[in-house]
This record gives structure tokens, sequence and C-alpha cells, in this order.
């Protein structure tokens, strides 16, 4: 019997936020819900990543109020959503009271899959996210956050796997945030880990530097069991390999893929109408949408290249970018090789620049890069360059052990100042998560009904 492959749809999330910032409303993508519940996916990623925040700064929307409208819509599919482990949503660790009841409100709000992964790939700081999601009956997708450096070998992510599985990881997920995976690389990972254990594995690419087809392929032939790919009009670029192409490609090699193709077709007819709204607004603009192999020359994601410019654009010194470009491998090098995704990349990138500008190598440091070195990210990949921590911390201390047990808990602290402003536990996390954000959110919401209660009495 052919083998069956597996699609994750990542339109209402990644795709969404690695083309047009995560703007799409609720009502853009409402009219679909019901139709994408038809298709047959493994699942919907549709939450977490950026949209929180995103609902929250740009859309005037509640994102569990999302998230339930979603499930409704959608009683079929697997609802999927990306949590940065101890970070939750945000960019620093949060005490283990706000990560448990968070995943445990996700849970109950319809998440069905939760995929849990940690910048710098320290199992530490997933396993609070991972017990959590487990103890609230969900499925928790231990993730590897994907790199290449002389320490990232394949032995070292086969023991990350294990130790993911034994906190409960039901499937694990190879997540390429960058594109940077080839073909060849997919098909070692794969079997690789596939040999070490019996688990569901998903690969998770990026468009960007055009070798995600390729990548995909080889991956399934490793044995890889889902791969995430975005609708045709939501696909490519900085986004994912096109959901139809995989499903037709995987059939003619003799896969099974569940995927209903009329379904997908009224998919792909009604996005593309959205795209090209997203195109004539600005929003959505054509380089986001092309390949650019920077990034495999450089080793430096394409998104955090872009940063790098307009950082030195800002400082009139877009001159010195390839002395940046030369610089990065080697701030990376000095950090022990963390993985370059947020909020580490950003780290890195502003350290390169400052690095390069200032003339003397860590004369300057941002305080995330000495709360990086203090251990407050967690354990890196290999050690911090001695003689640069040194420079850097001083007489600092180092922690010992997991930062997030230094935090004091703070969702009871948080329920009794929000008393008479947050209606539920969902209020209060959405303050923790953003407090200022979340508080503008409550103040126009309240702004609101109470111009509903005025005009339903009028109406009377
Ligand atoms: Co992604």
């Amino acid at each position: 019997m052919a083998r069956k492959v597996q699609f994750v749809e990542t339109v209402l999330r990644d795709a969404n936020q690695s083309l047009i910032a995560t703007r799409l409303p609720f009502e853009k993508f409402e009219p679909m819900l019901s139709t994408i519940d038809k298709a047959g996916y493994y699942a919907a990623e549709c939450w977490g990543g950026a949209t929180f925040d995103v609902c929250l700064r740009y859309l005037n929307e509640d994102p569990w109020e999302r998230l339930r409208k979603i499930r409704a819509a959608m009683p079929n599919t697997k609802l999927q959503m990306l949590l940065r482990g101890q970070n939750v949503l945000g960019y620093s660790h949060y005490p283990d009271d706000f990560v448990k009841l968070f995943v445990k409100k996700a849970v109950e709000n319809g998440m069905d899959v939760i995929r849990i992964f940690d910048a710098l790939n320290d199992v530490k700081n997933m396993k609070v996210a991972m017990e959590a999601t487990v103890n609230a009956g969900a499925i928790a997708s231990g993730t590897i956050s994907y790199t290449t450096s002389p320490v990232h070998t394949h032995a070292k992510y086969v023991e990350m796997v294990k130790e993911l599985k034994e906190m409960g990881a039901s499937t694990i997920c190879i997540k390429d945030m960058a594109g940077i995976m080839g073909p060849q690389e997919a098909y070692d990972m794969v079997s690789a880990i596939k040999d070490a254990v019996d688990m569901p594995i998903d690969l998770h690419t990026h468009s960007t530097t055009g070798l995600a087809f390729m990548t995909y392929l080889k991956a399934v032939e490793a044995g890889v069991d889902i791969i995430d790919t975005a609708i045709s009009p939501f696909s490519g670029g900085t986004s994912q390999p096109a959901t139809e192409t995989m499903a037709y490609a995987l059939r003619q090699l003799g896969y099974e893929v569940d995927l209903d193709d009329k379904i997908t077709r009224q998919m792909s007819d009604y996005f593309k109408g959205v795209r090209d709204e997203f195109i004539a607004d600005g929003t959505l603009i054509p380089k986001a949408l092309a390949t650019d192999t920077q990034c495999l020359t450089y080793q430096i994601p394409g998104g955090m290249l872009s940063n790098l410019m307009s950082q030195l654009k800002q400082m009139n010194a877009l001159d010195r970018l390839e002395e940046v470009m030369l610089e990065t491998p080697k701030v990376r090098a000095d950090m022990g090789y963390p993985p370059l995704v947020t909020p580490t990349s950003q780290m890195v990138g502003v350290q390169a620049v400052t690095n390069v500008l200032v003339g003397e190598r860590y004369k300057k440091v941002s305080k995330e890069i000495t709360a990086y070195c203090r251990g407050e990210y967690g354990t890196t990949p290999a050690p911090i360059n001695e003689e640069i921590k040194a420079k850097i911390l001083g007489d600092e201390k180092e922690i010992e052990g997991r930062y997030a047990d230094t935090l004091a808990p703070i969702v009871e602290p948080t329920r009794q100042k929000l008393a008479g402003i947050a209606k539920s536990d969902e209020d209060v996390l959405s303050y923790i998560a953003f407090p200022n954000l979340a508080e503008k959110f409550f103040e126009e919401r309240k702004a609101k009904e109470e111009n509903e209660v005025t005009y339903s009495i009028v109406e009377a």
C-alpha cells in the first residue's frame, strides 16, 4: 500500500506572517474556514507566532475570540499553534504559572496541536510547556530549531529528539525557519531521526532560497510523515511551498495524499482575491515572493539580512555591509552557535553591527547580550567564548540552572491587579503577554460595549 504523506496548511499563520506581516483580519478568511475544514489536512496552523501580538496591536481583535471562532467553524480539522517554549509568544522568559495557564487555556479554547520550540534548542526551556500540553490532553509537538554549525550534528539532534519524547512529545517537528535546509541534508537528518525513534516527523521549511520543494521530496523519501505547505496564492518566497503542487508531485510519485483537489481549488480561487488586495495596498511586496539565494552564501537568514541592511541604512553606514556580513558568523561562533531565530537573530545582528561601527569588538554590548552571557536564555549549543564572556560580564555572576526558576509567580498578582477590568483568565493572560496592547484593547472594548448599550436602549 502506498505510504501516506499528510499536510499542515499554513495560510492562516506562517504564510500570513511571512508574506503580509500577519495582517489578515478574521473577516478576510472567515468565509473559507468551513471549506478548509473539508480539505483533508492533518492540521491547520492558525495561532501563535505573531498572530496574538498583531491581533491586539493592529487588528483590534481578541486573539482568544479568534481562536474560538476558528474552532467553531472547523470542527473536523486539528488546529495547531506555534509556541516559543518558556517565552510563550514573547521575547523573554515567563514564570511557569503563566506558561502552564496559557497552554491550558489555549487547549480549552480549541487548540489540538502545540508546536513547542526554543531558540537555543535548550530542552529545559521547553519542559513546562510540553508537560502542560500533555496534561491538557493536546498533542505536544517537540520542535528542533534547525541550524548548521560545527556543533549541530545529527547525533546531537537525535539526542534532543529522545529528550523531547521523554518529556511527552508525540510528534517531532524539524523547523527550518530560514529555508536553508537542502535536499540531501533533509534526507540524512530525517533518516537519522527515524532510525532512532518511532515517531511521526513533520518538516517545516520556507521557500526563501528555492530549495523547499526538493527538500520536501527528499524528506518524504526518507520517511517524513507531515509537511507544512501554503495554499498556492499565499505560497513561495518567504512563505511555504504550494500545497497543490506538493500534493500533485507526491501523488505522481505514488504516495497517498488525503487532500481533496476540488476543495483546495476553491481555497485557491478565494485566496487569490485576498492576495491581490494585499498587493494593491502595498502590504505584500514582490520581493517577499521572490527567490533569494543570498542566505545560502552568507548563512544569514533572509529576514535578518534585511534587518541588518535597514539598521546600517539608518546609521548612514550601508557601505559597511560587507564587513557586517563577515562579522555576523564570527559573533555567532563567539556566542556558542545559537540558531538564528527570534530573539537570537536580532541579538547577534545588532552586536555584529556594533562591533563593526565601534571599531573594537564587544566594547559596547546590548543588555540582551549581557543577559545571554549570564545564562538567562538557557544553555548555548557550544560554550560562549570565555575571554569574550569575561569581558562582557566583568564581575557579574552567571546564573545556574533554569532562569524561569528565579521568576516569581505572576498570574495571581495580575488577576488582582486587573479586578474589574479583566473579564476572564484569557484577558489576564493577554495582559501578561502584552500589557500595553491589552490595556488599550480592554478600553476600546469597553467603549464599544457602552456604545452598544446606548444603541440598544434607543432601539427599544
Ligand atoms: Co516558519
